[in-house]
C-alpha cells in the first residue's frame, strides 16, 4: 500500500548514510545548539540529502526535519525525520548512531526505516506487513519477566532541570531489571527491543523524530508503546515506554504509572 513510499525512504537512507559515513572520524565542524546538544555537518548533509530525495518523490507532502522544522503544506501525508540520530556517539566516534525516517497518513506512523550505516544493519516496517532487519523478519523477546530484562533509557539534554525524576526511575530500574544501558540513539533503541536485542525502553522528551519511524518498527514486530501514564502512543507524547509486551505492566509501575 505504501510501496513508493517505503522504497523513497529506503533510497534516502541509504544515501544519508553514505554521506554520514563519509564524515565519520572525520568531522571538522561540531556547533552546540544547546548546553550538550550538538550539530555536525553531517547532520545537516544528511537532512540536506533526504528531504530532496522525498520532496522529489512527494512533492505535496508535509515534511518535518529536526535541523530544517517544517517544511511544505500542511499535510495529511508527514515525513518524519532525524538525518542524526545519536549525534553526540558520531560525534564521539562511537559507533551508534542512525538516519531514522517515518511516514504518517492522517495522524498515524504507517512506514518507517532506521539505518545504522557503521554496523549496516537497516530496520524497516510498513503497517501490517511485519518488521525486518537487513531483508529477515524481526520479532520482539519472550522474555516475560522484568527480573530477566535488559532494558534501555536514555537522557533529554535539559537534564539538569529534571535530573532527580529520571534518577529515580533508573534507580527502581536498576534495582529490578537484569541490565540497564544508555546506548544514546533513540531510534535504535526502539529497534533493538522490535528485535529482541532489548526487553524494554524507556525516555522522556523525546521529539517525533526521534521515535516515528521506530515506533512502526517495534510495533509490526510484536511490541507494545504507550507513554509513562499507558496512554496509546503517539510522536508526540512527552514520555514513552516501549516493551516486548510481556514487561509492559512492570515497566508501568516502575515508570510511576
Ligand atoms: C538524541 C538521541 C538520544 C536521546 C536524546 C535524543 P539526537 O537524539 O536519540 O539517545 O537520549 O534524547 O535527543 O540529538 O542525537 O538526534
Ligand atoms: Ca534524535
Ligand atoms: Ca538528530
Amino acid at each position: 500500500m505504501f510501496k513508493k513510499e517505503m522504497e523513497t525512504a529506503r533510497l534516502a537512507a541509504l544515501e544519508a548514510g553514505r554521506i554520514i559515513k563519509g564524515f565519520y572520524g572525520n568531522l571538522e565542524e561540531i556547533r552546540k545548539k544547546g548546553k550538550r546538544d550538538l550539530v555536525t555537518e553531517a547532520d545537516l548533509m544528511s537532512e540536506k540529502a533526504v528531504v530532496a530525495a522525498i520532496t522529489k518523490a512527494f512533492p505535496d507532502d508535509m515534511i518535518i526535519a529536526e535541523e530544517g522544522g517544517e517544511q511544505g503544506k500542511i499535510s495529511d501525508r508527514k515525513w518524519i525525520i532525524d538525518p542524526l540520530d545519536g549525534t553526540t556517539n558520531f560525534a564521539h566516534s562511537f559507533p551508534f548512531f542512525a538516519v531514522s525516517i517515518g511516514f504518517m497518513a492522517n495522524d498515524e506512523v504507517v512506514a518507517g526505516v532506521v539505518y545504522n550505516p557503521v554496523m549496516d544493519e537497516f530496520f524497516e516496517a510498513e503497517k501490517g506487513k511485519g518488521a525486518f532487519l537487513n531483508k529477515k523478519p524481526i520479532n520482539v523477546s519472550a522474555t516475560a519477566n522484568i527480573r530477566d530484562a535488559l532494558i534501555a533509557t536514555g537522557f533529554p539534554y535539559d537534564i539538569d532541570k529534571k535530573s532527580d525524576e529520571i534518577i529515580d526511575r533508573m534507580k527502581r530500574i536498576i534495582v529490578e531489571a537484569q541490565g540497564l544501558r544508555r546506548p544514546g540513539a533513540a531510534s535504535i533503541d526502539l529497534c533493538y527491543v522490535a528485535n529482541g536485542r532489548l526487553d524494554g525502553f524507556w525516555e522522556q522528551d523525546l521529539k517525533p523524530w526521534d521515535t516515528a519511524a521506530g515506533c512502526i518498527i517495534l510495533t509490526e514486530a510484536g511490541g507494545e508503546i504507550t507513554d509513562f501514564s499507558g496512554k496509546g502512543f503517539n510522536p508526540w507524547l512527552k514520555s514513552i515506554i516501549a516493551t516486548n509486551r510481556h514487561i509492559h505492566n512492570d515497566m508501568l509501575r516502575l515508570m510511576g504509572a
